[in-house]
């Protein structure tokens, strides 16, 4: 904890999907699954999925101007751009350079990405509190996108199920009035595990080299495996965090974590005892959206009058690295 921290505003929040819908039933027309088989492991019921050239950047850049205009920003009034990708459709030039040309935002201002996965949301929250803590930055826009829909092996019926395409985003700013939106964050990693979760960039060495084997295309992923180390992890992890911070489950007003999996989602909310009404989740609708997960799901769910405002949140997420990570937060008014 940085002493004499200056606190940190959530200021806004965007989102934006895809308007392309692929259901369950339309999946059994690439291989053989069911609507059935599909929804009562994963909670999933359809996905959105990008189209011709549309791509993680045009989705992040749709969130992040609906995330300035609810915290009453202009553009040129952010000075850090970080984006959050688990697989950006650039490795350079970064996708917050990308967002940054778009929103005509000036060359002062430095923008980057980060690679955690679906934690990566937590993640840039969490470099984001150090900068305005330490009065590096003032005001932030943190942008979470993924387009997995390109990036899946549409002939693997165990992944391709699961992924759709989404972003989000979040404007965070000094605090005026003192009181500091982010109660708690820890993020965490494992990366002795982290051929759980694969997505390989392939290249060609040298031609006057040995060449070496490309591995297969797309996200590869040991399902079991995640599921079994998430399933043994999360719960008891969201549960210490919000002890750690001095509280208990009954101060958190709603629990909004990564859309990943309906009966992950379902043990942190026994550990919790929390009833429906206070846990958040769209994976019926959107599938797992990667680092847009649950920037997407708290964004949505405060625009549809799910999640009352003036309340207090828990995000959790975990993803490929192994990586994961929680964070207690303020919803104020007027964020969405
Ligand atoms: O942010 C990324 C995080 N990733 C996750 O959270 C993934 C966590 N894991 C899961 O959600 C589950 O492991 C899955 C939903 C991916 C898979 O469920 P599972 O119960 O672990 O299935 P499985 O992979 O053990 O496969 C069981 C059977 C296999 O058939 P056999 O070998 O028992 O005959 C698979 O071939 O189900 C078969 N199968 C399918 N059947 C119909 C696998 N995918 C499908 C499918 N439709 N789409």
């Amino acid at each position: 904890m940085i002493k004499n921290a200056i606190p940190l505003k959530i200021a806004g929040v965007g989102y934006s999907v895809p308007e392309t819908v692929i259901t369950n039933d339309d999946l059994t027309k690439l291989y053989e699954t069911s609507d059935e088989w599909i929804y009562t492991r994963t909670g999933i019921k359809e996905r959105r999925v990008v189209s011709g050239n549309q791509n993680a950047i045009d989705l992040g850049f749709e969130a992040a101007k609906h995330a300035l205009d609810k915290a009453n920003l202009n553009p040129d009034e952010i000075d850090l751009i970080i984006a959050a990708s688990s697989a950006p459709p650039d490795l350079y030039p970064a996708i917050a350079c990308h967002i940054q040309a778009r929103l005509g935002i000036s060359t002062q201002v430095p923008a980057f990405d980060i690679t955690a996965a679906c934690t990566g949301l937590i993640y840039a929250l969490s470099i984001a509190r150090g900068y305005i803590a330490s009065g590096m930055y003032k005001k932030i826009l943190l942008v979470a996108t993924d387009n997995n829909s390109r990036l899946v092996n549409w002939e693997d019926r165990g992944t391709s199920i699961l992924f759709g395409d989404g972003a989000g985003a979040m404007v965070v700013t000094e605090a005026e009035d003192g009181i500091d939106d982010v109660i708690a964050i820890d993020i965490k990693a494992d990366g002795s595990i982290g051929d759980l979760i694969e997505l390989s960039f392939d290249g060609k060495n040298c031609p006057l080299v040995e060449q070496y084997e490309p591995k297969p295309f797309g996200i590869r992923m040991n399902g079991r495996g995640v599921y079994t180390f998430v399933a043994k992890v999360l719960p008891h992890y969201v549960e210490e965090l919000i002890k750690n911070a001095g509280m208990n489950a009954e101060d958190i007003d709603y629990l909004i974590p990564h859309q990943a999996n309906i009966r992950i989602i379902q043990a942190v909310q026994e550990r919790l005892g929390f009833s429906d009404d206070k846990v958040v989740t769209n994976i019926k609708y959107y599938g797992n959206t990667s680092a847009a997960s649950i920037p997407l799901a708290l964004a949505e769910s405060v625009e549809k009058g799910n999640v009352k405002l003036g309340t207090t949140a828990v995000l959790c997420g975990f993803g490929a690295g192994m990586t994961w990570g929680g964070a207690i937060v303020r919803l104020r008014e007027g964020i969405c």
